[in-house]
């Protein structure tokens, strides 16, 4: 008897659990039919049926509206590019919003890192806000999401040294300066913004100014770390006032420039290239060098 129970609900429980539609089957009754349509241009859709568990952040289509329809077509037009973005919104396993705690990170399928922060019982992957929680799949979880994430392009180390930035100077004083490896450290929760001159920045300076920094160890510490801020500055949220740096101490003046509204740091660098999104902060590219005064009396 006691056996026979044990069957009933066994079969009872599996058919439950078989209930659920796949994950495409459920993002499509859940509305989010232009997702649906790219993971099938990406040939992704017989794994999101039938492999898993997987844990989906699935833009809605009001998400993808929000995208430049240019960016979107270009996404389209490259098999790889578009994979990598839909394999960014899938990690392993059923993660449920009660595992949602802040600080914590999911690795995505495409390698990357995604953050994740709960404030005041509203979920966040990264920059999107989670609109619909806990749809339950038969191989997964969705959360419905107001955004599509950014890839990001690599750890702030990385984004340095892509060559495309033109940031090689940069990025040889903070070799120098033993600062790379935690420019490249995603094992912590500790994101970083920096401010990285171009090498057209560092030509400005005298070539013996340059020499002097790509020498002298403190010189270039200083220097890489007063780049260097410990927390997320995303463009949109500059304000005026002062910005703290790794380099103990010294902070850099931010204000807008009167007629053009741009900002400027130490009144005179200009962002070039803001928020490049990276798996442990933000870069940003700026047209000058920001000499702090333990620098300054040597050099600028
Ligand atoms: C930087 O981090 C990436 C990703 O974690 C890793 O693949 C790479 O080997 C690291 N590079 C260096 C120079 O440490």
């Amino acid at each position: 008897m006691e056996l026979c129970k044990f069957v009933i609900f066994v079969t009872i429980n599996a058919l439950l659990v078989n209930a659920y539609p796949n994950i495409i089957d459920q993002l499509t009754a859940n509305g989010a039919t232009t997702l649906v349509s790219l993971i099938d241009q990406a040939g992704l859709t017989d794994t999101l049926k039938t492999a898993g568990p997987f844990t989906v952040i699935a833009p809605t289509n009001a998400a993808f509206q929000k995208v430049p329809q240019q960016d979107l077509a270009g996404l389209q037009s490259d098999m790889e590019a578009l994979k990598d973005v839909l394999l960014f919104h899938v990690f392993n396993g059923e993660t449920f919003s009660f595992d949602l705690k802040t600080g914590e990170r999911a690795t995505a399928l495409n390698g990357h890192v995604i953050r994740i922060r709960s404030s005041s019982g509203q979920y966040y992957f990264n920059e999107a806000a989670v609109i619909q929680e806990d749809i339950q799949a038969s191989n997964g979880v969705i959360f419905l999401v107001d955004e599509v994430l950014d890839v990001p392009e690599g750890t702030i180390w990385q984004i340095l040294n892509n060559p495309d930035y033109h940031l090689s100077k940069f990025a040889s004083i903070t070799k120098f300066a033993t600062r790379d490896s935690r420019l490249n450290s995603t094992a912590t929760t500790t994101r970083y913004t920096v401010f990285a001159p171009s090498d057209d920045a560092f030509n400005k300076l005298p070539a013996a100014d340059l020499n002097t920094l790509m020498n002298d160890l403190n010189n270039a510490k200083h220097i890489s770390d007063y780049h260097t801020h410990r927390g997320i500055l995303v463009a949109a949220n500059l304000q005026d006032g002062t910005i703290s740096t790794m380099h103990t101490g010294q902070s850099i003046k931010l204000s807008h420039d009167q007629s053009t509204g741009e900002p400027r740091l130490n009144g005179k660098a200009r962002v070039i290239i803001q928020d490049i999104q990276a798996d442990n902060g933000y870069v940003h590219i700026i047209s000058d060098v920001l000499i702090p005064p333990t620098v300054g009396g040597i050099i600028g």
